[in-house]
């Protein structure tokens, strides 16, 4: 037998145990998604959200690229932020890096590695952000590793900066944004953050959207047309 042929075999025998525990089991399931976490981790196969957090199909909505970065041009990472914010109604999203990443290991090297070169870029700059704490460090690996923290709460920053979760917060209260980094020797995920929905303060001012100001403008400006 093919690896992939053993795939779909197991699919099998994976949904009849899910059928024969719970005969409605997939009826219950297709009806309806309403999960309360947005999962953005890292491609790495090593860190799957389900099982390392032992949730069910329906309890976590994912999205995954090298090393866990949310770029503010990614229309992919923005378009599945937008889809569980405004839509699924998060109550929380997690940033969840992992010691060990080669993503992060890779941009901190000097190496042409092609198109990902413009991927991990966005690495080097929080390296730079972070020049002298990082550079103080002797060990290579536990360098990587403060990187792999400091990438996370970076990369927490940058989700507060998007209106997606700047609107959120403003007419919700939702959601709790939180960086965890994943410890692959031991399997334990440890919390480094937690954002308050509303905590503004954690990003610099200039990031800031005063959306207020905006809906007094906008309702200006009707009245205008109006007369
Ligand atoms: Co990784």
């Amino acid at each position: 037998m093919q690896s992939y042929q053993k795939l779909l075999l197991e699919n099998k025998l994976w949904a009849a145990e899910k059928v024969e525990k719970d005969p409605e089991y997939f009826n219950k399931l297709a009806a309806v998604q309403k999960p309360d976490f947005l999962w953005i981790g890292c491609s790495d196969s090593r860190a799957p959200a389900n099982e390392l957090t032992n949730t069910q199909p329906g309890e976590v909505f994912v999205h995954r690229n090298v090393a866990n970065m949310v770029v503010h041009t990614d229309l992919n990472m923005l378009s599945v932020l937008q889809y569980a914010v405004e839509v699924l109604q998060v109550k929380h999203v997690l940033v969840v890096g992992h010691y060990g990443c080669g993503g992060v290991k890779a941009s901190m090297t000097n190496k042409d590695l092609g198109l990902i070169n413009k991927w991990l870029r966005n690495i080097k700059d929080v390296y730079t952000k972070y020049e002298d704490e990082l550079e103080a460090i002797a060990d290579e690996n536990d360098r990587a590793d403060r990187l792999v923290e400091l990438n996370v709460l970076e990369q927490v920053r940058n989700l507060a900066k998007t209106t997606i979760i700047q609107k959120a917060w403003a007419n919700n209260q939702m959601p709790y944004l939180h960086g965890w980094v994943l410890d692959l020797k031991t399997g334990l995920i440890k919390s480094i953050l937690e954002i308050q929905p509303g905590e503004t303060d954690f990003i610099e001012k200039v990031y800031r959207y005063d959306f207020e100001k905006l809906k007094q403008a906008e309702e200006k400006l009707a009245e205008v047309y109006q007369k």
